[in-house]
C-alpha cells in the first residue's frame, strides 16, 4: 500500500520566446520584490537559453526561486550547429529543463523517441525534467485523452533506471487549452492527473507517488486556485499569464 506523500505546489513560468537577458534580469528584480520567500511552494522560471545565466545569477539568493531551459539536445558536446546541452544548462545555474512541450511536438516536429532520449540525457547530467504531454482537441473529442497522455508519459520515461525514474516532474498540458484562453475545468483535469498518478506509481511505486504532478493551458490567476485545489494537481504550468512579474507572483501567491 502506497501513502501518498504530501506534495509543495510548484509554480514554473514558460516564458517561451520573450525576455532577453536585460528583460530577464529587470523581471527577476520586480518579481523577488513582490514574491517573497515562502518554504511551502517552489517556483522554477523558464527563460529562453541566452537568458540562462542572467536568471540563474538573479535568483541566487532565492533557493525557493529555480531556473529551467525550455530544451535541451541529447548528445553532450559535438558538431550540433546550433544545439544546446544539458551539460551546457547545468553550466548556467540551471536545474530544470521543459521537455516535450507541445510546441515543441507541434511545430518543431519532436517526436516521442526524440523526447526520451532528451529525458535520459537530463537525468544522466543532473538536470531534472519536467515532461510536458497532453492531448489534441481531435483526441479529446474521440475520448482518448486518458489514452494519449499516459502512452506519451511512459514514452517519454521508458527505459530509465529504477533509481532515477521519478526524478522529473510532469505538466499535463491539453493541446486545445495553450494559449486559448480555454482551460480544462477542475473536474477534468483531476481525471487526467488521476491517470497519470496511478501510471507512475506502477511504474515507480513510492518514487512515482512523489513525483509533482502540474497542470498548464491558459492558466491565470483567476482560475489558479480551483485548478490547485483539484485532486492529483500539484502545481501549475504558466504561459502568458507568467510574462509579467505581477500577473505570475499573483499566481504563485494562490
Ligand atoms: P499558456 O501556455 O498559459 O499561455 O496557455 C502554457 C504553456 O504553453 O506552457
Amino acid at each position: 500500500m502506497i501513502v501518498k506523500p504530501h506534495i509543495n505546489p510548484v509554480f514554473v513560468a514558460n516564458w517561451k520566446m520573450h525576455h532577453g537577458p536585460s528583460a530577464t534580469r529587470a523581471y527577476v528584480i520586480s518579481f523577488l520584490r513582490q514574491y517573497a520567500k515562502r518554504g511551502d511552494r517552489q517556483v522554477i522560471l523558464c527563460p529562453p537559453f541566452v537568458s540562462l545565466d542572467t536568471a540563474a545569477t538573479s535568483v541566487r539568493e532565492r533557493p525557493d526561486v529555480q531556473v529551467a531551459a525550455q530544451n535541451i539536445f541529447w548528445e553532450e558536446r559535438g558538431a550540433y550547429t546550433g544545439e544546446i546541452s544539458a551539460f551546457m544548462v547545468r553550466d548556467t545555474g540551471a536545474n530544470f529543463v521543459l521537455l516535450g512541450h507541445s510546441e515543441r511536438r507541434h511545430m518543431f516536429g519532436e517526436t516521442e523517441e526524440q523526447i526520451r532520449h532528451k529525458v535520459k540525457a537530463a537525468l544522466g547530467a543532473g538536470l531534472r525534467p519536467i515532461i510536458c504531454i497532453g492531448e489534441t482537441l481531435a483526441e479529446r473529442k474521440a475520448g482518448q485523452t486518458l489514452e494519449v497522455v499516459v502512452r506519451q508519459l511512459r514514452a517519454a520515461t521508458s527505459g530509465l533506471t529504477n533509481e532515477i525514474i521519478g526524478d522529473f516532474m510532469v505538466a499535463y498540458e491539453p493541446v486545445w487549452a495553450i494559449g486559448t484562453g480555454k482551460t480544462a475545468t477542475p473536474e477534468d483535469a483531476a481525471d487526467v492527473h488521476r491517470s497519470l498518478r496511478e501510471s507512475l506509481i506502477e511504474a515507480a511505486g513510492h518514487r512515482g507517488a512523489a513525483v509533482p504532478i502540474l497542470y498548464g493551458g491558459s492558466v491565470k490567476a483567476e482560475n489558479s486556485r480551483a485548478l490547485l485545489d483539484a485532486d492529483e494537481v500539484n502545481g501549475l504550468l504558466v504561459g502568458g499569464a507568467s510574462l509579467e512579474p505581477s500577473a505570475f507572483g499573483a499566481i504563485c501567491r494562490s
